[in-house]
């Protein structure tokens, strides 16, 4: 039996990364998918290669900044697939890496703004359509950054991950009793196109704050967001569940 029979989920930040990593695995394992990012040709492409392994996803392309968007995904899933069941809560972006007092308004709220709420955008449209169907998995990707490493430079990316955090906690609380389970995913360092690894230095000093001393593949996120989407973690809501090679406790 594939994990994921007969679910019906969403997945945000499927263009790329992480996001596209999780929807293949997600289809793998038999869930029929709606996959979001404003790349429209990337979502082409990776609808494309979940179909060439049988598997069935349609795109949907749009800014998750966006209320109208995070409806839209909501109806598209009710409409070709009959509910939702699980939202991977994942397009996110680093933003502007600046000192604070640096720091404009504007990039304040452009990293808040896709980072978190998008989040609270896509959660208001997903309970409703999940507990329509009895429940199902919410999963946010927060991040250690702001809530087991201050990183300079990185405020408001950690006020947002952190933010996350808290949202999932009390969505957990108010909608455990309906069988509606909510976790945080927290990755380590991910070789991603979002990545802040973008020189040898910095790839050097990423790899190495991680006790296993190197960066995730984003294959290996993906198997943490298919635990929390699947029954195997039916016991488990509310958590910050770390995939994050050890950087939150590594001082070596
Ligand atoms: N990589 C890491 O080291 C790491 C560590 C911890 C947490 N994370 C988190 O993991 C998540 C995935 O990141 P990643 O590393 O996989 O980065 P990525 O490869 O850059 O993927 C980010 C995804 O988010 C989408 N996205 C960004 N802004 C969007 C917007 N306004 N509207 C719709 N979609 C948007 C992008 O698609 P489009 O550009 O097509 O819109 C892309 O699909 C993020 O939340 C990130 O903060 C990453």
């Amino acid at each position: 039996m594939l994990a994921l029979a007969n679910k019906i989920a969403i997945v945000t930040g499927a263009s790329s990364g992480i996001g596209r990593a999780t929807a293949k695995l997600f289809a793998e394992e038999g869930a029929r998918l709606v996959v979001a990012a404003r790349r429209q040709a990337e979502l082409d492409t990776l609808v494309a290669e979940i179909s060439d392994v049988e598997g069935t996803a349609i795109a949907l392309a749009g800014d998750v900044r966006d209320e109208a968007y995070a409806k839209a995904l909501v109806d598209l899933a009710a409409e070709r697939f009959g509910g939702l069941d699980i939202a991977f809560n994942n397009a996110g972006a680093v933003g502007l890496m600046a000192p604070l007092p640096d720091m404009m308004p504007a990039a304040w709220h452009e990293t808040m703004d896709v980072n978190l709420t998008s989040a609270f955008l896509g959660a208001k449209y997903q309970i409703p359509a999940m507990l329509e169907r009895g429940g199902g998995s919410l999963i946010f990707t927060s991040s250690f950054v702001g809530y087991t490493a201050g990183m300079p430079g990185m405020a408001a990316y950690a006020a947002a991950k952190a933010g996350l955090i808290g949202l999932t906690q009390v969505l957990a609380a108010e909608y455990g009793p309906k069988r509606l389970r909510v976790n945080a995913l927290l990755p380590g360092g991910t070789d991603t196109p979002g990545a802040t690894t973008t020189t040898p230095e910095a790839r050097a000093f990423v790899e190495g704050i991680h006790a296993l001393k190197r960066m995730a593949q984003p294959e290996e996120i993906a198997r943490s967001a298919l635990y929390l989407a699947s029954d195997a973690s039916s016991f488990t809501t509310g958590t910050a569940l770390f995939a994050d090679g050890g950087v939150s406790i590594n001082r070596t």
